[in-house]
């Protein structure tokens, strides 16, 4: 008798406790934030971070009554420790979205985990096109490069430049760069003398720009991610390749927002297209590039930080319609959310989940002292063609 009493207080306590932690559960709304904090993209984790946090900043932190909690986490860029990290955030933490993917291969990793737990997946940054065909569970609120390298081909084609030479970081988002740019520059009538290929990892780029003076085209066109161009950019002039009259058409990672303004006089002049500007003329850019600088010693935004920022809109606006629940449901409130973010109009496509927004060419010149991405066309509301295939 004494026993079966203890026993049953043992399974009363035990059945309170596990009510207790689900009621502590349900009072939260977690965010798993994956970032390269260290290493060499280390730039973009920071961006993201910092746009986050201003995104709670401004908006609360609490949604639907719960108190919103971002869990950051730096994956040092390296793809099995991206995957096992956010394996721990679903298990351990109980997030209800996974977000950040700094670069591609981080993405592609963490999809399978997103899909066997049916946890919503928010890329913020990383831009090849298949990403989001890796797992039902993926929303992007970044950009695809083919978005960015047609718009850019079609440019070059109109303003004179007939010859080109492909030069981009070998993986996945730099073979999309050189394959639809290429494929659209070429439709257009265009000659692409030679593809170059560098390495990810520290790219020693004056080998394959003595290759691309050689060639002697009227443009390098070219792909490094976010953090890397001002390395270009320095070697590009070290070389001489300005004063040869090659001119520099490039994806707009390459004249990154985070180091533009280090760049020097090389940069001034270099036309690329992007989704993102921090010198875009808009009310709302010109609120969130000031209130980005406060809180962070005048840093400028990039795109990371504005994929980050749109990201973070994305998810709280979703937790609102589940009223904190997670799974499939916030994620189908997640597609077709349509807003104004600091890049312009911007929505989720319901069928592909994937960003739908403007394309933006843009040249870089001096004002105020300082250099910036200056909007010079826009093509409204486009689509990744990789998906419309
Ligand atoms: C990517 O890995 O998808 C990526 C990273 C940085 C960029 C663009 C794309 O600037």
């Amino acid at each position: 008798m004494k026993k079966r009493w203890l026993l049953g207080a043992v399974a009363g306590l035990t059945l309170s406790s596990v009510t207790g932690w689900v009621q502590a559960q349900d009072n939260t709304f977690k965010i798993g934030l994956v970032l390269p904090m260290s290493g060499p993209f280390a730039s973009t984790g920071k961006q993201m971070e910092l746009a986050a946090r201003l995104y709670m900043a401004q908006h609360g932190d609490t949604v639907a009554g719960r108190k919103v909690v971002l869990i950051v986490k730096d994956d040092t860029g390296a793809p099995d420790v991206t995957k096992r990290i956010a394996q721990e955030l679903v298990i351990n933490d109980k997030v209800q979205v996974l977000a950040g993917f700094g670069l591609t291969p981080l993405a592609m990793a963490t999809a399978p985990v997103a899909t066997q737990s049916k946890t919503p997946l928010v890329v913020m940054a990383a831009a090849t096109s298949i990403i989001t065909e890796a797992s039902p569970f993926i929303v992007r609120t970044s950009f695809t490069v083919p978005q960015v390298v047609t718009t850019l081909a079609d440019w070059a084609t109109k303003n004179n430049i007939k010859r080109v030479v492909s030069l981009v970081t070998d993986y996945a988002p730099g073979i999309d760069s050189e394959k639809y740019f290429n494929q659209r520059f070429i439709n257009n009538g265009g000659v692409v003398i030679e593809t170059l290929r560098v390495p990810l990892r520290s790219p020693d780029f004056a080998p394959f720009l003595q290759k691309v003076r050689d060639a002697k085209p009227d443009a390098l066109f070219t792909f490094v991610p976010a953090g890397v161009g001002s390395a270009l950019m320095k070697q590009f002039a070290e070389r001489g390749l300005d004063k040869a009259g090659i001119r520099l058409i490039a994806e707009g990672s390459v004249t990154d927002d985070d180091i533009l303004n280090n760049m020097g006089d090389v940069a001034v002049g270099v036309v690329t297209a992007h989704h993102y500007s921090a010198s875009h003329k808009s009310a709302l850019n010109k609120k969130f590039v000031e209130a980005f600088g406060k809180a962070n010693n005048g840093l400028r935004p990039n795109f990371m930080a504005v994929g980050a920022y749109d990201g973070m809109r994305v998810i709280y606006e979703a937790a609102k319609t589940t009223k904190g629940g997670g799974g499939e449901a916030l994620l189908n409130a997640m597609k077709g959310q349509a807003f104004e973010s600091p890049r312009g109009p911007m929505y989720i496509d319901n069928q592909t989940r994937d960003v739908v927004h403007n394309m933006y060419v843009r040249r870089v010149e001096r004002v105020g002292g300082q250099l910036w991405n200056q909007e010079i066309e826009t093509v409204t509301d486009v689509k990744d063609i990789g998906k419309t295939r």
